[in-house]
């Protein structure tokens, strides 16, 4: 007896008509019309079943606080740093927890299991630290949080970056974080790489920096990352997130670099929602996007991911904890419009991000945890269009969230009595 089947269902890599079958918290059986019984069947109905979203870059620490102390009005970078500076000594261990467990409530809805989080670690109080270590502890039935010690004010621009960062490690938080192009100078910035890869190195982590995160097409700390990734023996261990300047960079060096990035095994992850909003201020027209090159680095054999980074915070006032969405920008703004890049856009805020973050126990195979999305939506690349409801969240074979269907009840003469946005379109999979 199955603890819970799943019929008709439809996969992101194109399989349609499937029934999964869940044991004991784990996929036992992906196939065609499957004869079992189940203490539990739920019906697709040629609906899409995903993994769940990974979300493999966010600032829990900073999210929901729009309008603390005051709103961003500029909405540019520098106020938003400005407004952090302002928010973080009046911040207090349980308003940060609470805002954190709302945000984790949000991404349940919206499928997303999965975060890695940055958290500030420049204030000595190491407040944020605390606090997500509680909410990593608090929300473990049902996601999966990884830490990461973030320097945001340089590691060696700010006076105890180092120290504070070493305690986080010391405190439980899982991942070396930094954030080279904040440094002083371009020497302090390749230090601090190289610093801070020492470290995973010597404690066994994960690296992930905010890395080359500007406009400035001669920011090197890139490279920087992807050799100490090779001298080191971090190869795979090593997510560079932002690697903004790759937009501007000169194309030469990055016929160079990409190969480098894929030989060293660094992971890439992009920020579209951010990067399209904060990249590029400096210029008037034409106005750089600021995205990494997100076709040419997975063409050279790079594995991408898209993050979210920011919700309603002091960067960001937008935002909806929905992967969907960071995907469907990246699809604009990377003009990834062909069939298969729509696709892989999909697979970059699912199981490329797993892939970024380490998250092995994962993916709609057999053998692999239960945790499963059905969406209101037929594929991959139609779940993007339409940003759809998640019908329904499935944790380890458990329902953990359920929403109803989008439908309107139209009243017009001569046309149909609803509306489902899901039945507007052919399958592009066909
Ligand atoms: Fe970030």
């Amino acid at each position: 007896m199955l603890d819970l089947l799943i019929r008709n269902a439809n996969l992101p890599d194109g399989r349609t008509g499937l029934d999964i079958a869940v044991k004991g918290g784990r996929i036992v059986e992906i196939a065609p019309s499957m004869a079992a019984d189940a203490a539990k069947v739920i019906d697709a109905a040629g609906r899409l079943v995903s993994p769940p979203f990974v979300d493999p870059h966010f600032h829990m620490d900073a999210t929901l606080s729009l309008g603390l102390p005051r709103l961003n009005r500029s909405g540019t970078l520098l106020e938003g740093i400005a407004l952090w500076g302002e928010l973080k000594p009046i911040l207090t261990q349980e308003a940060v927890i609470e805002r954190a467990l709302r945000y984790c409530d949000l991404a349940v809805a919206q499928g997303l299991l999965h975060i890695r989080s940055h958290v500030d670690i420049c204030d000595d109080r190491l407040l944020a630290v605390e606090a997500l270590l509680e909410v990593k502890r608090r929300v473990a039935p049902y996601i999966d949080l990884q830490l990461v010690a973030f320097p945001q004010d340089g590691l060696y621009r700010s006076p105890n970056a180092e120290r504070n960062l070493l305690k986080s490690l010391d405190m439980g938080v899982d991942v070396v974080g930094g954030i080279p192009h904040f440094e002083r100078t371009m020497s302090d910035g390749a230090l601090s790489v190289r610093r801070l890869c020492e470290i995973a190195a010597e404690r066994g982590l994960r690296v992930d920096l905010h890395c080359d995160e500007s406009d400035d097409p001669l920011s090197r700390h890139v490279e920087t990352l992807a050799a100490e990734a090779i001298r080191l023996g971090l190869q795979g261990r090593i997510v560079g997130s932002h690697l903004t300047s790759m937009h501007s960079m000169d194309n030469y060096y990055v016929s160079k670099l990409i190969p480098l990035m894929a030989e060293a095994g660094v992971h890439a992850v992009a920020n579209p929602l951010i990067n399209i909003t904060l990249q590029g201020r400096h210029d008037t027209y034409p106005k750089r996007r600021g995205m990494t090159r997100v076709p040419e680095l997975l063409a050279g054999g790079v594995n991408v991911a898209f993050g979210q980074d920011c919700m309603m915070d002091p960067w960001y006032s937008m935002g909806s904890a929905d992967m969907l969405e960071v995907a469907h920008m990246a699809v604009h703004v990377g003009q990834m419009t062909s069939l298969s890049a729509m696709r892989t856009a999909f697979d970059c805020v699912t199981v490329n991000s797993a892939r970024a973050i380490g998250i092995e126990d994962y993916g709609l195979e057999v053998g692999k945890a239960a945790h499963l999305v059905i969406l209101q939506a037929r594929d991959a690349i139609e779940a993007i269009r339409q940003k759809p409801t998640r019908l329904t969240v499935i944790r380890g074979g458990k329902v953990i969230a359920e929403t109803a269907p989008r439908r309107t009840s139209l009243t017009l003469d001569g046309r149909p009595e609803t509306v489902d946005p899901a039945d507007y379109a052919p399958p592009l999979n066909a």
